[in-house]
């Protein structure tokens, strides 16, 4: 299909949606399932950036949680960056599979420390290094408060394997739910005859996975999770490691998509990788998605220079404004590769106006970066109060010298030093919980699907996203002043 020449040159701020007749008795109850990659889909279609100040393992929980997904940054080292995919895929799925153990012998204080590296509140303990044989559980209230025990072995505070409850695997969610309560339980290891480790079911997992039903769960119902890798160097090592972490998806994330250099690393990875998912990108072009599509991607990143973090238009010169990238690349694949538009959403509507032109999910840097689950420090100004945390685009010169010190050898990043950058670094406002902003996401795509005449995001896009002309108001310079200025 040809791009409409409307397209050209625009980007969100240059339309509105034209009203429907509304057909909801409750915007609630409108559906918001989009497709992440061919097989993949979410419940809510939104995605946290692999960026430094974005994704780390706190926001892809909180985000998977919420129905969308999060992509881990690589901007550490590759043991680093498996630790945080598996945090994600240990956490809430309702049976913790491998959970961590530590053996008998083992001080307080190395306990301590292994729990708050992990961000877990309680452990199991083994008989003997790697036997997985239990031998009791280790919980944050039997760690002692007074001090002198610190190089004691953990053995003398454990509840030991005798006084515990425990289940054999295999175990339903609601037979745990009904033990867990009637012991006033927080945690259920399953093992079988022999005292060996299956798995571990705690309460505050049920609970959570009970509550979250728009959850991006797999088929054990273990939280989604994607992680980022380059196109050079270690990159295929990375992916090793991530996809033995547990990663749902991969990301080949690079500036210029377009390119033999990501023509290589597809080949590779695919004769390493067979059929896991694969995003690739960006590109911003009708021939840069007709590219990536040929190679047999899962998905398309689309976004060349929106980020408010990015300075490559600035730069270079090179760049497509957004609507019409993500226009280009619909009308070249249409729904053969899901598209996710990434970059440059400001305001909660410029994610429906993303959808209805043809992407499938969006891609949120600075929308999420001044919430509690992203990286970095609150930043109060003592002189007003008002709060910040930093932002900042992954080659941001602050963002590249941190990324090589954290990881053992990305010869990309290196590379990236030697060129001038093309990022930068800025505060935005801080946010609050990440969990309060995706809820305001998704109430504002309801209502927007609701405007347009529609009783589920899906059915919406499918009508307007042949035609999108017959839905959209270009607006005038006067009309934008209507629209926006407040
Ligand atoms: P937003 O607008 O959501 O954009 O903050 C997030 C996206 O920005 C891209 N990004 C960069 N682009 N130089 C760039 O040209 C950079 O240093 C940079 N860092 C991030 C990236 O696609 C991200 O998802």
């Amino acid at each position: 299909m040809e791009l409409e020449i409307l397209f050209i040159g625009k980007t969100y701020d240059d339309f509105l949606v034209r009203p429907q007749q509304g057909v909801v008795h409750s915007r609630r109850d409108i559906g918001l399932t989009a497709r992440l990659t061919r097989h993949l889909t979410l419940e809510l279609p939104v995605v946290s950036a692999n960026m430094d100040s974005v994704t780390e393992a706190a926001m892809a929980k909180r985000i998977a949680l919420e129905g969308g997904i999060g992509f881990i940054h690589r901007a550490m080292s590759i043991a680093v960056q498996a630790r945080e995919v598996a945090q994600v895929k240990r956490s809430h799925g309702f049976v913790v599979e491998q959970p961590l153990c530590l053996p008998k012998g083992t001080t307080i204080r190395e306990a301590r420390a292994f729990m708050r590296q992990h961000a877990i509140t309680g452990l199991l303990i083994e008989e003997t290094p790697g036997s997985n044989i239990l031998a009791g559980v280790l919980s944050n209230r039997d760690l002692p408060w007074q001090e002198g025990s610190e190089d004691q072995a953990v053995d003398a505070f454990m509840t030991p394997v005798e006084q515990l409850h425990t289940r054999a695997p295999g175990i339903s969610g609601e037979e745990a739910e009904r033990i867990l309560f009637a012991h006033r339980l927080e945690k259920l290891p399953l093992i079988d005859a022999n005292r060996r480790i299956h798995g571990l079911i705690t309460k505050k997992d049920l609970i959570l996975y009970r509550q979250r039903p728009h959850a991006s769960t797999d088929a054990k119902g273990r939280l989604l999770v994607g992680a980022a890798i380059g196109a050079r160097g270690d990159y295929l090592e990375r992916a090793a490691e991530l996809v033995g972490a547990g990663a749902d998806v991969i990301l080949i994330d690079i500036a210029h998509g377009h390119s033999k250099v990501m023509q290589q690393a597809v080949e590779s990875f695919r004769k390493q990788f067979g059929e896991t998912a694969l995003i690739c990108g960006n590109v911003g072009t009708a021939e840069g998605a007709c590219f990536l599509k040929a190679l047999g991607v899962d998905g398309i990143k689309i976004g060349i220079g929106p980020g408010r973090g990015c300075r490559t238009r600035l730069e270079t010169a090179a760049g497509v404004p957004q609507l019409q990238a993500i226009r280009e690349a619909w009308c070249a694949v249409g729904e053969t590769v899901p598209l996710i538009a990434d970059g440059g959403i400001k305001a909660d509507k410029d994610i429906f106006l993303a959808l209805i032109c043809g992407a499938s999910a969006v891609m949120l840097g600075s929308l999420l970066a001044g919430t509690d689950e992203a990286p970095g420090t609150v930043i109060e100004d003592p002189a007003t109060g008002h709060k910040t945390k930093i932002y900042r685009g992954m080659t941001a010169p602050q963002a590249v010298f941190q990324a090589l010190y954290d990881a053992e050898e990305q010869t990309d990043l290196a590379e990236a030093l030697q060129t001038p950058p093309e990022g930068q670094q800025i505060q935005v406002a801080y946010k609050g919980s990440v969990v309060d902003l995706l809820h305001r996401l998704r109430g504002h795509l309801q209502s927007a699907v609701s405007y347009a005449g529609g009783r589920s995001l899906a059915e919406v896009r499918e009508r307007i996203v042949h035609a999108p002309l017959r839905f959209l108001i270009p607006l005038s310079e006067a009309a934008r002043r209507e629209s926006y200025e407040r």
